[in-house]
């Protein structure tokens, strides 16, 4: 089972498991998935469920059988800001109802996909696994707590249980509008509409980037490890990359002549600088990310480029006119 399925890493992990012959089911209130996200995995055979994973009458209903459930059901770090109980009931109570429910059912192993911001901003670079937890929002927060809830569930019942902190992951189906929208889709949004891309604080901010399809094969290559059950494991490239180099790399692929970005206020909350450490998914599961920023978003604008051609584009990239 994968809880969050239709959302946007969700839909590429049900597309991997498919491709190693795993039967799939995938819990989602298309809260912010969508069924088109599973399209062609529900072609494969997947099945979507709408329901949502507090629900632990649902989640009973659907478990009874299954061997491994991930859970990547969230709400949004933007969201977490405007509704920080919501993020809280969503992330953290989401997380230990489908625990409880996983362990009710005899579900062998029980693997969190959690998230970097659960480390909140370095204090020690790269970030290895020992960094401590500092988050800086309730997103971070409870994410944090998803993993507490996790491991206690492994000690204290009969289930494995395994962690997995991914870095910002980018490519199709990631979301371009709304509080969901991360940094890449809406640049590239804003350019493809000749709107300039916006900055929040000087740029300097560095995350880590990692390719959507190579982001999946990590999570699921942690969900089948034996040797990293009981643990927390990162997934990521280990590349820094600052905002403002992501605003030139986009603004030079997509040709925007003459365009600028424009630079606004810091975020609240925004972590400054993010790079993983990846040895211990390089040691203990052969994982290593290769697709670097460039090539990433060379791919990524084909993408956009392919589904503009075939009149595919979503209306919230259409949206994106109006801000
Ligand atoms: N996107 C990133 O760069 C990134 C980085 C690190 C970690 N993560 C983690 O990866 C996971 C997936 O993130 P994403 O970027 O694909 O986000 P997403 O919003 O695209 O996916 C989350 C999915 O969960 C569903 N959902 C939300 N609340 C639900 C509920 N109560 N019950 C059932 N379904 C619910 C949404 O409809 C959506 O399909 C999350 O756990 C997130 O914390 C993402």
């Amino acid at each position: 089972m994968v809880t969050g399925g239709a959302g946007f890493i969700g839909s590429h992990v049900v597309e991997r498991l498919l491709a190693v012959g795993a039967d799939v089911v995938v819990i989602d209130d298309l809260s912010t998935g969508t069924r088109r996200n599973l399209a062609a995995a529900e072609a494969q055979g997947a099945r979507l469920v709408v329901g949502d994973v507090r629900n632990a009458d649902l989640l009973d209903a659907e478990l009874a059988g299954a061997s491994l459930v991930l859970h990547m059901a969230c709400g949004n770090l933007r969201a977490s800001l405007a509704e920080p109980m919501d993020s809280h009931e969503r992330n953290a109570t989401g997380t230990l109802t489908a625990c409880l429910a996983a362990v009710r059912q005899g579900v062998g192993r029980f693997v969190y996909v959690s998230s970097s911001e659960a480390y909140g901003s370095a204090v020690t670079f790269p970030m290895a696994e020992d960094h401590p937890l500092l988050p800086t929002t309730v997103y971070g927060a409870a994410k944090a707590a998803g993993e507490l809830y996790a491991q206690a569930c492994m000690r204290r019942y009969d289930i494995e249980a395994t962690v997995v902190r991914p870095f910002n992951s980018y490519g199709p189906r990631e979301h371009s509008s709304g509080n969901s929208a991360e940094v890449i889709p809406k640049f590239a949004a804003r350019i493809l509409a000749g709107l300039p891309p916006v900055i929040f604080g000087d740029g300097s901010q560095t995350r880590d980037f990692t390719w959507v399809e190579e982001t999946a094969v990590g999570i699921v290559g942690a969900a089948a490890s034996d040797a990293i059950v009981g643990q927390a494991i990162n997934i990521a490239r280990g590349e820094g990359v600052s905002v403002a180099q992501l605003s030139e790399h986009l603004l030079d692929l997509l040709a925007a002549n003459g365009l600028r970005a424009e630079y606004d206020d810091e975020r609240p909350g925004d972590v400054m600088h993010h790079l993983a450490d990846p040895s211990r998914a390089r040691q203990l599961l052969g994982f290593e990310a290769q697709v670097g920023i460039r090539e990433g978003l060379e791919r990524y604008v084909a993408w956009l480029r392919a589904e503009d051609a075939a009149g595919d584009a979503p209306t919230e990239r259409a949206a994106v006119r109006n801000w």
